[in-house]
C-alpha cells in the first residue's frame, strides 16, 4: 500500500525510479512545483519593500508561509526564521548564542558522536573559536547516543546541549524531552537538529523541550533553498542577530563612527537580505500536502516499511550487517546496512542499474561510522509517504541477486 498518490510524483511514474533516498532529499509533488510556478509567474515581487499591489501580495504569501510552518510544528509564526537549510539553521542558532556572549572561554558544549556534520561541525568550531570545551557523548554498540552518560558529563559550565533528534544513519529518535529536562536543570540551551524528524513524525514545539529546532524544506516535499530555524520567542526577542543586513532593522542612524541600530522584531531581524520567497510558497504547499495525508499516518506507514525491510534484510545472508538497532520499534524510516566484502558504492551502482536509488558512503556522519567500525561507509535506504511495499520487495530482491552474483 502507498500512502500518497504516485501520480503526484513524475519521477516515480514517468521515470520508473524506486526512490529510497528521502533522508537525503524528498521528491516534489506536482502540487508544490505548480504552486511555485504560479506564484513566480503571476504574484512575484520582493517582500516588505514596496507599497504596490504585487509587493503586498507577495509579502502576505511570505508571511502566510511562516504561519503554515508554525502550525505544522505547533509554534508561533514569529518564531519561524527562514534560512537556506538545516546546516545554516544550526549555524545561525550557534552563532547567535556566541555573538550574544552566551558561550565563552571555559564554557562547555555537549554534542553526540551520532550527530550529523551539520550539527557537530558548527558546534565544534564555535567551541574552538571561543575557547570552550566540546564534550562528546559516545555511541553504544548499536550506534545510539549513550544518553545515560549525560548526567555525568553535564555540569554548571555546560551552556549548550545540541543533538540530532532522529539519526540520519540509524533512524533512532532520541528522547528530546528527557534530555532537555536535564539540560535545563543546568541552565543550558538545547539545540535540536530536526532534519530527519520534523518531516516524519508529529512535532509540537510546545512539548518538545528544545529551545531551537532546525529543519529543511527539501526533506519534506518542499524545494531546496529553504530551511527553518524555530526558536523560543522569549529567547529570540532578547538576542541580536549575528548577521545584519537588509530587512533586519527598523531604523539605522549614524552615531559618530558607529551605527545606532533599532532591530526589527523576530523573525525579521534574523532573516538577512532578500529571503527565499518562491521557496516559502513551495514549502507552504508541501505542508498542506503533508497535512492532507496526516503526519501520524506517514509515521505509521514508515514503521510498516521499516519493519518489513529490517526483517527481510535480516533473513537474507549473514554477510548483510544492519547498522543500528534491529528492533523495529527503535528506528523509523531509515535502514542502513553493509555487505561484508563489498563496497557500498558497488552495491549502490548495482541497485542503480535496477533504478533503485539509495544513498551510499558515510552520510555526513563520519564519527558514527568510525565508532562502529564501518569507516568505508554503508548503504542507506530511506522511506517516505510515496513508497510502497513493492519498493521494499524490489530492494530486497536486488540485494539478494547481488549477493548471489558476487558469490
Ligand atoms: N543530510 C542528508 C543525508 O543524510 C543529506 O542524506
Amino acid at each position: 500500500m502507498c500512502l500518497a498518490p504516485r501520480e503526484d510524483f513524475p519521477e516515480i511514474i514517468d521515470r520508473g525510479v524506486v526512490y529510497l533516498d528521502s533522508a537525503a532529499s524528498t521528491l516534489k509533488p506536482r502540487q508544490v512545483i505548480e504552486a511555485m510556478a504560479r506564484f513566480a509567474m503571476y504574484s512575484y515581487s520582493n517582500v516588505h519593500r514596496g507599497v504596490y499591489g504585487l509587493s503586498i501580495e507577495a509579502s502576505k504569501a511570505y508571511e502566510d508561509s511562516h504561519e503554515d510552518v508554525a502550525r505544522f510544528i505547533g509554534g508561533r509564526w514569529d518564531e519561524i526564521i527562514f534560512v537556506r537549510n538545516t546546516s545554516e539553521a544550526i549555524q545561525l542558532a550557534a552563532l547567535t548564542l556566541m555573538f550574544n556572549g552566551y558561550i565563552q572561554k571555559g564554557d562547555e558544549i555537549i554534542v553526540t558522536q551520532a550527530d550529523h556534520h551539520s550539527l557537530i561541525i558548527p558546534l565544534a568550531r564555535i567551541a574552538k573559536f571561543v575557547g570552550a570545551r566540546l564534550r562528546i557523548i559516545p555511541i553504544t554498540a548499536e550506534g545510539l547516543p549513550a544518553w545515560d552518560l549525560l548526567p555525568s558529563i553535564i555540569n554548571k559550565r555546560t551552556r549548550i546541549v545540541a543533538f540530532s533528534h532522529k539519526s540520519n544513519v540509524t533512524g533512532y529518535a532520541s528522547d528530546v524531552k528527557q534530555i532537555a529536562k536535564i539540560a535545563h536543570e543546568h541552565n543550558a540551551i538545547v539545540i535540536v537538529d530536526g532534519a530527519q524528524s520534523v518531516p516524519h513524525m508529529k512535532i509540537d514545539v510546545k512539548n518538545l523541550g528544545a529551545d531551537f529546532l532546525a529543519f529543511s524544506g527539501h526533506k519534506m516535499l518542499g524545494p531546496t533553498g529553504i530551511g527553518v530555524l524555530w526558536g523560543r520567542i522569549d529567547l529570540l526577542e532578547r538576542l541580536e542577530p549575528p548577521l545584519g543586513g537588509g530587512g533586519t532593522v527598523r531604523r539605522v542612524k549614524l552615531a559618530g563612527e558607529d551605527l545606532d541600530i533599532l532591530w526589527e522584531e523576530p523573525p525579521w531581524r534574523f532573516e538577512t537580505g532578500t529571503p527565499p520567497i518562491i521557496e516559502a510558497v513551495g514549502l507552504s504547499e508541501a505542508i498542506r500536502y503533508l497535512e492532507r495525508i496526516g503526519i501520524d499516518r506517514i509515521y505509521e506507514h514508515e514503521r510498516i516499511l521499516t519493519r518489513m525491510a529490517l526483517r527481510s534484510l535480516g533473513e537474507l545472508d549473514e554477510r548483510v550487517k544492519v547498522i543500528g538497532p534491529m528492533d523495529p520499534d527503535k528506528r523509523v524510516g531509515i535502514v542502513t546496512f553493509t555487505i561484508k566484502g563489498s563496497s557500498p558504492e558497488a552495491i549502490g551502482m548495482w541497485l542503480d542499474k535496477r533504478r533503485i536509488a539509495v544513498r551510499t558512503g558515510l552520510h555526513c556522519a563520519h564519527a558514527l561510522h568510525d565508532g562502529l567500525g564501518y569507516s568505508d561507509g554503508s548503504v542507506r535506504a530511506s522511506f517516505y509517504l510515496y513508497n510502497c511495499e513493492n519498493d521494499i520487495e524490489a530492494l530486497i530482491k536486488a540485494i539478494d541477486d547481488y549477493i548471489k552474483t558476487s558469490g
